[in-house]
């Protein structure tokens, strides 16, 4: 048994294979690798693609999700090992994913970081959980990767691109109003060097340098296939000859907890915004984002309008990508 916990785990040749079988997806939507099975989704965070596209997912594998969620009733849960008790959590993570285990064949779970203090953040606590504990695959929605958006990422940009390696693969932080989950923009920039592209990351100051656990990654995996990772704060010198431009924004880790200050530097770079003239300085690049996306804060409606944009291929292609997952573990 194997759980999808991120793309790390994963050889390329072994996300390739899952990639070509959500292309036959595309194709030929329905099938049968989850007849008669049930996959539970736990979304602890809001979701409009992820819950729509897993449940379509499902149901097209003739197979049927439950969805649970704290809003829908469930009981608050624990995560630490060996606390006493006696708070608001009703339920540990180990009888919730050993029971579900019991009644389920695949289990999803949507868990972002609180954003309090990262040390505790970056453990992974309630998909490692659920991974330890769970008898059947688990399977990452979100949490501090988005390992599920890396796979339709990669997918959009191979049907555009035919092969990847060698390609500018430009990550730009970009203003929010709000201080963002680093789930994507760390998953993209893996995924980005694993697949052989030449990876830049774009972000105003040494401050919004992501998580070295990812910059490591990253590196390594460009490093594997001859490429170099390169960290950028000169918005030109990025954009240029970019084959690909990935929109994100995220909160700054120092600040992590104590937004408030880290609030005064975002506010200074409203001007990363993904507009026309930055568009101009690239290869004819290819530009996208995770979606949920603020127009005109995060990409001018120009740029996302614009042939080059493949953000809806890439909603879409979370359906596909996640069947070739679930059809993966479902062995
Ligand atoms: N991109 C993504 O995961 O979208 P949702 O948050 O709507 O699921």
């Amino acid at each position: 048994m194997k759980h999808f916990l991120n793309t790390c785990d994963w050889s390329r040749p072994e996300l390739q294979a899952m990639i070509d079988e959500a292309r036959a997806f595309k194709a030929s939507p329905k099938g049968d690798a989850l007849k008669a099975k049930t996959v539970a989704l736990l979304f602890l965070n809001n979701s409009l693609r992820t819950r729509t596209s897993f449940e379509v997912g499902v149901n097209h594998l003739g197979g049927h999700a439950v969805i649970l969620s704290p809003s829908g009733g469930m009981w608050p849960l624990e995560f630490e090992d060996g606390v006493v008790m006696d708070g608001e959590a009703e339920e540990h993570v180990k009888e919730a994913a050993k029971v579900l285990s019991r009644y389920c064949d695949m289990i999803g779970i949507r868990a972002f970081p609180k954003f309090v203090d990262w040390q505790e953040d970056r453990k992974d606590k309630i998909l490692n959980a659920f991974g330890k504990y769970a008898d059947v695959p688990v399977i990452n929605m979100e949490t501090i990767t988005h390992p599920c958006q890396e796979m339709a990422m990669t997918m959009a940009l191979q049907e555009r691109l035919g092969q990847l390696d060698g390609k500018k693969f430009v990550l730009t932080w970009t203003y929010h109003p709000k201080p963002l989950n680093t789930a994507v923009a760390n998953s993209a920039l893996m995924i980005a060097a694993k697949f052989g592209m030449k990876p830049t990351l774009l972000c105003p100051t040494e401050d919004y340098i992501l998580d070295e656990r990812y910059i490591g990654q990253a590196a390594k995996d460009a490093g594997a296939h001859g490429n170099a990772l390169t960290i950028e704060h000169d918005i030109e010198k990025a954009y240029d000859g970019a084959d690909v431009v990935y929109a994100k924004s995220w909160g700054a880790p120092p600040f992590f907890g104590n937004w408030e200050p880290e609030k005064g530097i975002r506010d200074r770079f409203k001007h990363f915004i993904v507009d026309e003239e930055k568009m101009a300085m690239t290869n004819n690049a290819l530009v996208s984002h995770c979606l949920p996306m603020r127009r005109n804060v995060k990409m001018t409606d120009a740029v996302f309008e614009s042939a080059n944009c493949i953000a809806y291929d890439e909603a879409e292609n979370r359906l596909h990508v996640q069947k070739a997952i679930m059809k993966a573990l479902a062995g």
